[in-house]
């Protein structure tokens, strides 16, 4: 069976590389896989990316446009459906504006197609912080919204180094099924828990296979002289502040003093969070080398196998590689979803939230209708 996927806010194709990989064979023989059928991204390199890699024979079922003027009741027919929506607006890095930012309220696009295109399937994706936006009012109002359209949620925040990614990346993740199908798709158990299994570790995945010098987006950056002599003085794990540094080399800093300043990696344990920054001390820097990451090492954090060539100016490439959804983590949610079409049983765990009941009278809060579960 194959699914026929679209996806808006489709960034270089981290979700969909993950969709493509996934593949699962039900107990009949038959084999169940998703295929790319369109893709919207307003970023004009982004979506060279997704199309270079994703569907180098189709290029035009991917569409650059912004997403409010986008024509969905002309897309075609799809079966699963994908967004991970902008989270600007509910980073706890940014301003946290939620719902009254430029960006909280494009997540009605998603609804909007699952309005006009009734798919078996969709992924939600967003950052942790979404679950405090607003009070904690514009979770739930998205919640309600994609319930409303028809389909059960299960809504979790997956730890993706707990999956075997080599970075710390939280995101929430709602999987809808729809209603009329009578499936219910189950949080898949997690294979990593950093004692008897192990996290990933950065240098497993710099050093397991050593990237190749004339690898794709593997451009160094170049640093002052200065800078490289305080990186030398910085241990692994340690940033900017650390003690050990000379006065002479110490930044002359006011005020906040954010931990990720010229953080170097710690070799043996998963990454902090890869994110598309760079300037003023905000690339990662490698633990052995002092300097900044390339691309190509931020796409290995990121679990993007080396062919995936992005496109575009070094800065635009970061930033791609940091919004995308980790590829393997992608593929565990895909095939989990897969799994469950297929009636494969799979171990599980509990969602983060769980529906504890339909709500029988419209108007209530519906911050009832989901309730925490101990899972943290
Ligand atoms: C978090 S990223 C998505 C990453 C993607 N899920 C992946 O795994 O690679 C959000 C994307 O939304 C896009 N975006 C922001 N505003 C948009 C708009 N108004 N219309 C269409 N796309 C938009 C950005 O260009 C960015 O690529």
């Amino acid at each position: 069976m194959i699914f026929k996927k679209g996806e808006i806010f489709c960034g270089p194709g981290g979700l969909s590389l993950g969709a493509k990989q996934a593949k699962v064979e039900g107990l009949d023989g038959e084999v169940y896989t998703i295929e790319h059928q369109w893709a919207n991204d307003i970023d004009n390199w982004a979506c060279e990316t997704f199309r270079h890699n994703i569907c180098p024979g189709d290029p035009e079922s991917v569409i650059q446009q912004d997403v409010r003027e986008l024509d969905i009741e002309s897309l075609s027919p799809i079966d699963g459906f994908s967004f991970g929506f902008p989270c600007n607006d509910f980073s706890v890095v940014g301003k946290h504006k939620g719902f009254d930012g430029e960006y909280g309220p494009l997540y009605t696009f998603g609804v909007r197609v699952l309005n006009v295109h009734q798919p078996k399937w969709f992924v939600a994706e967003n950052v942790g912080g979404l679950e405090s936006a607003n009070g904690g009012a514009a979770f739930f109002k998205i919640l309600e919204d994609l319930e409303k359209e028809g389909y059960v949620l299960t809504p979790h925040l997956y730890k993706f180094h707990e999956y075997g990614v080599p970075q710390k990346r939280s995101r929430i993740i709602i999987v809808g099924i729809r209603k009329d199908l009578g499936l219910e798709f189950k949080v898949p158990k997690p294979i990593y828990d950093g004692t008897i299994n192990p996290f990933v570790t950065v240098r497993q995945a710099f050093e397991d296979k050593p990237i190749k010098e004339d690898a794709f987006n593997n451009e160094l950056t170049r640093h002052n002289a200065k800078v490289v002599e305080m990186l030398n003085y910085i241990p692994p794990g340690e940033n900017a502040w650390y003690e050990g540094i000379p006065q002479e080399l110490r930044l002359n800093v006011k005020g906040a003093k954010l931990s990720q300043i010229y953080k170097r990696l710690h070799p043996d344990f998963p990454s902090y969070t890869v994110t598309g920054s760079g300037g003023g001390g905000t690339h990662m820097y490698h633990y052995a080398e002092p300097r900044a990451l390339t691309n190509r090492e931020r796409a290995r954090l990121q679990t993007f196998p080396d062919d995936y060539e992005f496109l575009g100016p070094k800065e635009q490439v970061r930033k791609q590689i940091g919004m995308a959804v980790p590829t393997l983590g992608a593929k565990v949610i895909f095939e989990a979803i897969l799994k469950t079409f297929a009636g494969i049983e799979y171990e599980h765990i509990e969602p983060k939230w769980k529906a504890v009941l339909q709500d029988p009278k419209p108007k209530r809060n519906r911050k009832n209708a989901y309730s925490k579960t101990k899972v943290d």
